[in-house]
């Protein structure tokens, strides 16, 4: 029976990375993730702890050595970004895949912060993701049906890089969404340099979409 535990480290700002998640890695003997998100996660790591970096071309490889030290009776971790409920199950899949027990510790996500910087209550509000490799076409579509639906909010990712912001509002007013509706762009939040532009969904889409971090988060308020 293998087991690894993974904690999800928040938005960015290690600030946001919970006691108990800082705890887990602490206790790691092997701790798994992306760079980005092992920023957040290394301060916390035990000295000698072996530190798996993944990319995208080589997670499949880390993610099985990883297993293989879970099967030699080590302790892993797996990190995730910001919370490992939000758009984060192709990770935990590929996890699942070859680990029989895996723990989930959460975290603070990029939407929880969007949603405090917008001022808007998750009750009111309904989350859609374009950021996964297969399906989010039918993710577009429902986020085209909740907007003409207009009876909450709507947070939304991004897809990085081919429907940015910029693409994404052009896309959504060739479906007939109006281009008055206002839309909140707000950028790698937490971060020193986070910003958010409040904008008509029509302005957005005259924007390059070179003009966006992989880190943006669009929230559409009820008209
Ligand atoms: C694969 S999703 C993972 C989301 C993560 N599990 C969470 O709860 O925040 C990655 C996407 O989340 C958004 N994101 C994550 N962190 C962000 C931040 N600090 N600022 C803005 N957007 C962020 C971006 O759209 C990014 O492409």
């Amino acid at each position: 029976m293998t087991r690894a535990t993974v904690v999800a480290v928040g938005p960015g700002d290690g600030g946001f990375l919970t006691g108990k998640g800082a705890g887990i890695i602490a206790g790691a003997d092997v701790i798994a993730g992306f760079e980005t998100v092992l920023g957040t996660a290394r301060p916390h790591a035990k000295p000698g702890a072996e530190i798996l970096s993944m990319n995208y071309p080589n997670q499949e490889a880390q993610l099985d050595l990883a297993a293989a030290r879970a099967a030699d009776g080590k302790t892993v971790v797996v990190c995730a970004w910001g919370d490992l409920n939000v758009s984060c199950n192709e990770l935990l899949d590929r996890i699942r895949q070859r680990i029989d027990e895996v723990e989930l510790v959460p975290g603070i996500s990029c939407i929880q912060i969007a949603a405090a910087r917008s001022g808007i209550a998750m009750e009111q509000s309904l989350f859609v993701t374009l950021h996964r490799r297969y399906g989010h076409e039918e993710q577009l579509d429902d986020l085209i049906h909740y907007l003409k639906e207009a009876r909450r909010n709507v947070i939304c990712l991004p897809r990085p890089f081919d429907i940015m912001p910029a693409a994404l509002c052009r896309r959504l007013m060739e479906a007939g969404i109006d281009g008055a509706r206002a839309v909140t762009v707000h950028q790698r939040l937490t971060f020193d340099d986070e910003s958010s532009a409040d904008t008509a969904i029509a302005d957005c889409a005259e924007t390059g979409d070179g003009d966006y971090s992989d880190l943006t988060v669009m929230v559409f308020p009820k008209p």
